[in-house]
Order: structure tokens, then C-alpha cells, then sequence
């Protein structure tokens, strides 16, 4: 396995890989890595001849008084990991490599990005799709594969590539989580141990919503107070928003629902912020 941070020769490298024809997936990353990105290697592993990740903190996604300092590192273990889950070259950049001056030009997906996670984080998914742009141009890969773990970040990607003309497949890979349901997330770290056991409280919620939808409960107002009554139970949770929204344009569901579905959630525990999401297929 390769590793590389100088972006000159990851374009060489990458040149020679298409010479001999070669197909390329890349895996975005910000690293501290957990099985839910590991899944995301493999299954571009199937994919294509060449399985490149990207590992960066990407400042333009982080606002002013967000965790980029904090975001959690460790470089060594992600390398040992992406071994072992089958990548051939690590795209490990400099920041200042990636943005040597100030951008003056931005990637905004205006109407998706403004819902959502996109209300308490201003110009998060913005820095998003600046940089998976540069990453996509960097590495002009066949396949990019994202978690639908970040529900939001996925339909915004998807139009990004459509939407831009983009000639690269977006595959997506089911959420991972613990045994007891939460999503892993490389913030889940920050969780001491009263928020990590009340944390479970979301995926129950959106277990138990999916469970009556399935059981064919209908009104979205019920199935979001389902969540809601899970995350009420849990003195330190602080619910941000759970919303019951159309999966392709992210609107919100009115009664009946009759278009594929999610519920999402973002809720504070303390100083860390979780999402989740569950789809609903009527
Ligand atoms: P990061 O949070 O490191 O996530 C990298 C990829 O892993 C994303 O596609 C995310 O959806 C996926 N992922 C995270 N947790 C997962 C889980 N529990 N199950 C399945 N997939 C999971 O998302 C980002 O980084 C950044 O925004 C990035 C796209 C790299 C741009 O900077």
C-alpha cells in the first residue's frame, strides 16, 4: 500500500494506473477510521482495480466554533487498518497543499444543503462538496463510495455528480453500528460513559419507528414523535431536530407516506453532536 501526500505525485501515480487501464474507486475519509469505513473500502474492493482513500480533516466543512482542532487523529492505525481492508494508495494531503489561498471558488448545493444539518451548521455541506470536488478532479476515479450514514451529505453528493456531469458512479454503503445499534462515528470517542449508554437512545428511536411504519403506523407526525419520546427519556440528550423527509430532494412528508422515506436525527450529547437515519419503504 501506497501512501502519498503531495498532490504532483498522486497525479503521476494515478496517470500510470490509467495508462495500463486500470479503473479507480476512491474513498473519502477525514481517517480515525472505524468499520463503517472500512466497509466503504471493501466494497470498492468489488469494484475497481485500484481502491484509493483519501485521508483529511477538511477544514472548509468545520465552522468557526466546531471540533476541527479536536477531530480526533491517528494516522499509524488508519494505515494499518486501510491494509487491511484492501486499499492500495492513501491520499493523505497537507492542508495547505489543499487549499493554498483562501477558495475563491465554491460548491454549493443550495436547496438540499439548506435543511436539515444544514440550519445549525452554516456552510458545512458547502465545504463538502468544495473539497469531494477537488478530491474527484485529484483523482478522476470511476466509483466514489459514501455511507448512508451521513444521509444528507449522500443526496447531496448524488446531485453534485449528476448535476455537474460528473463521469463517476456513486455507490453508497449501508450504515454500520455497534452491537447495541449506535452508528459509528469517529466523534463517538468524545462520549464519556453516561452519554455512550444514553446515545442508544436514537437507534432505538429509529428502530421502533421503523417497526411501526412497518406495522403500518402512516402519519409521519407519529412516527417522528416515536423517536422524539426515545431521546425525551435520556436526561442528557439534546435533541437538534427529527424529521421524516422525502429520501430523493430531502423535503419534508406530508400524510400518507407514499414516496421512499428517512427519518433523520441530529442530537447533542454533551459537547458531541450524532446523526442517524433510518429509510422507510412503503
Ligand atoms: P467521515 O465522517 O470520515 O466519513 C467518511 C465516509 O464514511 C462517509 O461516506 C460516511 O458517510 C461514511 N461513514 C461514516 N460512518 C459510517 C457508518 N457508521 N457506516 C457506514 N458509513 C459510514 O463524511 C466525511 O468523512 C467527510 O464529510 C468527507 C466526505 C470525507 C468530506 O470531507
Amino acid at each position: 500500500m501506497e501512501l502519498i501526500t503531495d498532490l504532483h505525485t498522486l497525479r503521476q501515480t494515478l496517470a500510470l494506473h490509467r495508462e495500463h487501464r486500470r479503473t479507480l474507486a476512491l474513498v473519502p475519509t477525514m481517517g480515525f477510521l472505524h468499520e463503517g469505513h472500512l466497509a466503504l473500502m471493501r466494497q470498492a474492493r468489488h469494484h475497481a482495480d485500484v481502491v484509493v482513500t483519501s485521508i483529511f480533516v477538511n477544514p472548509t466543512q468545520f465552522g468557526p466554533n466546531e471540533d476541527l482542532a479536536a477531530y480526533p487523529r491517528d494516522l499509524d492505525r488508519d494505515l494499518d487498518l486501510c491494509r487491511s481492508a484492501g486499499v492500495d494508495l492513501v491520499f493523505h494531503p497537507d492542508a495547505r497543499d489543499v487549499y493554498p489561498r483562501p477558495p475563491r471558488v465554491l460548491v454549493h448545493a443550495p436547496d438540499l444543503a439548506n435543511r436539515l444539518c444544514g440550519l445549525s451548521r452554516p456552510g458545512h455541506f458547502q465545504g463538502v462538496c468544495t473539497v469531494v470536488t477537488k478530491l474527484f478532479h485529484l483523482v478522476q476515479p470511476d466509483v466514489a463510495v459514501f455511507g448512508q450514514k451521513d444521509f444528507q451529505q449522500l443526496a447531496i453528493l448524488k446531485a453534485l455528480v449528476e448535476d455537474l456531469n460528473l463521469p463517476i458512479a456513486v455507490l453508497e454503503g449501508p450504515t454500520v453500528r455497534e452491537h447495541d445499534g449506535l452508528a459509528l462515528s469517529s466523534r463517538n470517542t468524545y462520549l464519556d460513559p453516561d452519554a455512550r449508554a444514553q446515545a442508544t437512545a436514537i437507534s432505538r428511536g429509529l428502530f421502533a419507528a421503523r417497526d411501526a411504519f412497518q406495522g403500518g403506523l402512516r402519519d409521519p407526525q407519529d412516527l417522528i414523535r416515536i423517536v422524539q419520546q426515545h431521546l425525551d427519556a435520556q436526561p442528557l440528550a439534546l435533541p437538534e431536530y427529527v424529521e421524516l423527509v422525502r429520501a430523493d430532494d430531502l423535503t419534508p412528508i406530508s400524510h400518507p407516506i407514499d414516496a421512499p422515506a428517512v427519518i433523520a436525527v441530529a442530537c447533542r450529547f454533551g459537547r458531541t453532536r450524532l446523526i442517524d437515519n433510518i429509510h422507510l419503504n412503503p
